[in-house]
């Protein structure tokens, strides 16, 4: 059975850029690059369709979600849930402390001519 490929073309990943690449996330933050597991810790949103923001983190297309991508650790609950996109401060704080234990999973991405490529650690 073939694998799914888990490269991307390193044109495709300017600073700010997040892209799929298989199972992961694969993106470029300020230069340096980065994967981790696609689905978001909250309702499993595909994380490679989000974005970096100023400060490095990669947020949730849904429901902005952010995400430490050294570590994988949300590190700001949803705004929201479900419908609604509104503050929902109890419930977020709920979501990021299981999401402490529920980490996304964390690989290496690494240029390698004209692809990125990922692969997993240890
Ligand atoms: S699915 Fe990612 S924050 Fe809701």
């Amino acid at each position: 059975m073939a694998r799914r490929p888990r490269t991307v073309p390193a044109r495709e990943l300017p600073p700010g850029a997040v892209r799929r690449a298989g199972p992961w996330a694969v993106g470029n933050r300020d230069g340096e690059l980065f994967a981790v597991s696609r689905r978001c810790r909250h309702q499993l949103a595909d994380l490679s369709e989000g974005h970096v923001d100023a400060d490095g983190c990669l947020v949730c297309p849904w429901h902005q979600s952010r995400y430490d991508v050294e570590t994988g650790e949300m590190v700001q609950g949803p705004r929201g849930f479900l419908g609604y996109h509104g503050p929902a401060p109890g419930y977020a704080a709920f979501v990021r402390s299981y999401s402490k234990v529920l980490r996304l999973r964390v690989a290496r991405a690494l240029r390698r001519g004209d692809e990125v490529v990922v692969e997993r650690r240890g």
